[in-house]
């Protein structure tokens, strides 16, 4: 484990966000129609037991502080978005690795999975090897949950604890990652929370550790964080729990993903967040509040040589 870096658990600093994404997944799952379906979601929330409950079906509203109604109202609406946007994220990124996997990629990397369950929860191609990487806290959280629950990973799950501003290059080698073969990486949920540096770095592993035909698929959220995450609203959606995403962000200027990853030589097929949803017959309605849920999803393949 690093001694280098603040380390968090599920209810603590950067661990507690995939806590709230999970809730926003649960949400989703029990709604009509929902996009996504993830009945691990809900049995995490339950199982992190926090004071503050998180909510987990679409009739119950965001636990408030006594903040002033219309402020309520407004939180109440962008948790409302909020859990249609993990829905949407969640589909676009579910068609993404499905799709590089049934191109025959038999390596998939969750960077950050905090409480991702797509180990347990999709079907995956025989012979397909699945690495979660996260702080060594989260993981173990995330494994006693599915352990009590009698989970059965439908692949080979491997989980990798580490810090990501750390060698976690070393850490996944370790596990059994080949770079001699095509891989598919998912950065979803992560990038607001790096230092400039470390995302760069990671980008840079990202294209060394991958073979020809390989695929990542980012979400590109610094928009949304750079337009609200000091709006009233915004920090009244932390308050509950005590959390502040102004001092979880990370935001020093950088290259975008899509830039990015062109001028490695990638190909890169981005979409607004909004479009996506749009796409998949779910708008994202527009926030009274002026928040904008802005991000940009993409997918990009390493061209072969
Ligand atoms: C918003 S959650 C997203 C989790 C998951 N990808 C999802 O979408 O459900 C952010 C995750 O990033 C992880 N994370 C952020 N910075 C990290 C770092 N430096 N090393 C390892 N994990 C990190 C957190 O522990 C947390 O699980």
């Amino acid at each position: 484990m690093s001694d280098r870096y603040e380390q968090w658990d599920i209810v603590s600093s950067v661990g507690f966000t995939a806590l709230m994404v999970a809730a926003g997944r649960a949400v989703e799952t029990n709604r009509d129609g929902g996009l996504v379906d993830d009945p691990w979601a809900e049995r995490f929330v339950d199982a992190a037991g926090t004071p503050q409950r998180l909510p987990t079906r679409p009739e119950e509203g965001w636990p408030r502080t006594g903040q002033d109604p219309a402020v309520a109202a407004e939180v109440d609406a962008f948790w409302s978005v909020m859990t249609t946007y993990q829905g949407v994220r969640s589909r676009y990124f579910d068609a993404a690795l499905t799709a590089a996997t049934e191109r025959g990629i038999d390596q998939v990397v969750l960077l950050a999975a905090g409480l991702d369950s797509r180990a347990v929860r999709l079907s995956w191609a025989a012979g397909t090897t699945v690495y979660e990487v996260d702080q060594p806290a989260v993981l173990e959280f995330k494994d006693e949950v599915l352990a009590e629950h009698g989970a059965q990973p439908r692949c080979d799950r491997r989980v990798v604890g580490v810090d990501l501003r750390d060698d976690w290059v070393s850490a996944l080698r370790a596990a059994g990652f080949d770079p001699q073969r095509p891989s598919v990486w998912l950065a979803e949920g992560l990038l607001p929370f790096l230092p400039a540096a470390a995302e760069a770095d990671l980008f840079a592993a990202v294209d060394e550790l991958s073979a020809p035909g390989s695929t990542v698929a980012v979400e590109h959220f610094a928009p949304v964080f750079e337009s609200s995450a000091a709006h009233p609203a915004i920090v009244a959606f932390g308050a509950p729990f005590g959390m502040d995403l102004r001092d979880l962000a990370q935001t020093e200027p950088r290259t975008g993903p899509a830039e990015r990853l062109t001028g490695m030589g990638w190909s890169v097929e981005a979409v607004p967040s909004p479009d996506a949803a749009a796409g998949f017959g779910r708008p994202l309605p527009a926030l009274g509040s002026g928040i904008r849920m802005n991000s940009v999803l993409l997918t990009a393949t390493k061209p072969d040589q």
